[in-house]
């Protein structure tokens, strides 16, 4: 697909960006005239691939985005690379499913560390040049869960909860610096992650909910993502919007 040069020259910060969402993601900035920071545990040498087959500069930094030395590292590493940036797309995370008896105190920590700390941290980290700069997009990246009775994913949900308090919050603080901050609330889909922790019966069974009945796939939340970081969205921040196949309303 040929895809509208909405982000010529832009830098942008993608966490979690080995694979899944966040890798299609960056790829999509990408292909609108972005240059991508590709934050994520692990190498994301195929996403910088697809990135420089799509014309357009990106680097792999391997940083735990939970781990705010290692944020830090990577600020500073993604400084060193493009001298700014303009943009950044929180989506690192996990889904994994728990009984709530069997959730004990570390592993809700570990997972809020991960799903709402990780994006404080590197909202500390990216927006102050961004406020100097007089321009920014922050999109967070939160679950449609939220709207649905799905069972043993209490911490989860709670994570993502605080992702579209944090989203709505960090709205208001950055609006006088030309910055908005949104939010993208997914449904269950098969990227990697979802695959993996989805079973079948779960994928079908959320899909004959939705009204566009198929599973999502990792491109299906990129339109929405670039839309929210482009210069289209001056005028909306604070908004989560659900790119879930029509399953839940606001
Ligand atoms: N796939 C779904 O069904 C679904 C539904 C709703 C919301 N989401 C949200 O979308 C986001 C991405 O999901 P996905 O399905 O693409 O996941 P995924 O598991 O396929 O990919 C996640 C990526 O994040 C990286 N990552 C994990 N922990 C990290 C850390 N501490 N530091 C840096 N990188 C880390 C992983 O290495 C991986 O490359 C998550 O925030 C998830 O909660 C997913």
């Amino acid at each position: 697909m040929n895809h509208p040069a909405t982000h010529t020259d832009r830098v942008a910060v993608v966490t979690g960006s080995a694979q899944g969402f966040g890798r299609a993601i960056a790829v999509e900035l990408a292909q609108r005239g972005a240059d991508i920071v590709a934050i994520d545990l692990r190498d994301a040498a195929e996403t910088v691939a697809e990135v420089e087959e799509a014309g357009r500069r990106a680097v792999s930094i391997q940083a735990d985005v939970t781990d705010p030395d290692a944020v830090q590292g990577a600020r500073e590493q993604a400084f060193d690379t493009f001298g700014t940036v303009d943009i950044l797309v929180n989506n690192a995370g996990s889904y994994p499913f728990k009984d709530f008896f069997d959730v004990d105190y570390a592993f809700w920590k570990k997972i809020h560390a991960l799903n709402l700390d990780s994006q404080f941290l590197t909202a500390q980290a990216f927006c102050p040049s961004m406020r100097d700069n007089g321009w920014g997009r922050v999109v967070n990246i939160a679950s449609n869960s939220l709207g649905l009775a799905v069972p043993s994913l209490s911490h989860y949900m709670s994570s993502k909860g605080g992702v579209v308090g944090f989203t709505r919050g960090l709205a208001t603080d950055l609006a006088p610096f030309g910055i908005t901050v949104n939010a993208v609330a997914p449904t269950a889909s098969r990227t990697p992650g979802g695959e993996e922790t989805f079973p079948t019966e779960v994928l079908d069974n959320v899909a004959s909910m939705q009204a566009i009945r198929r599973n999502g796939v990792a491109s299906d939340v990129t339109g929405t993502v670039c839309f929210l970081s482009s210069e289209d969205c001056a005028f909306v921040t604070g908004q989560t919007i659900m790119a879930d196949g029509g399953l839940v309303r606001l």
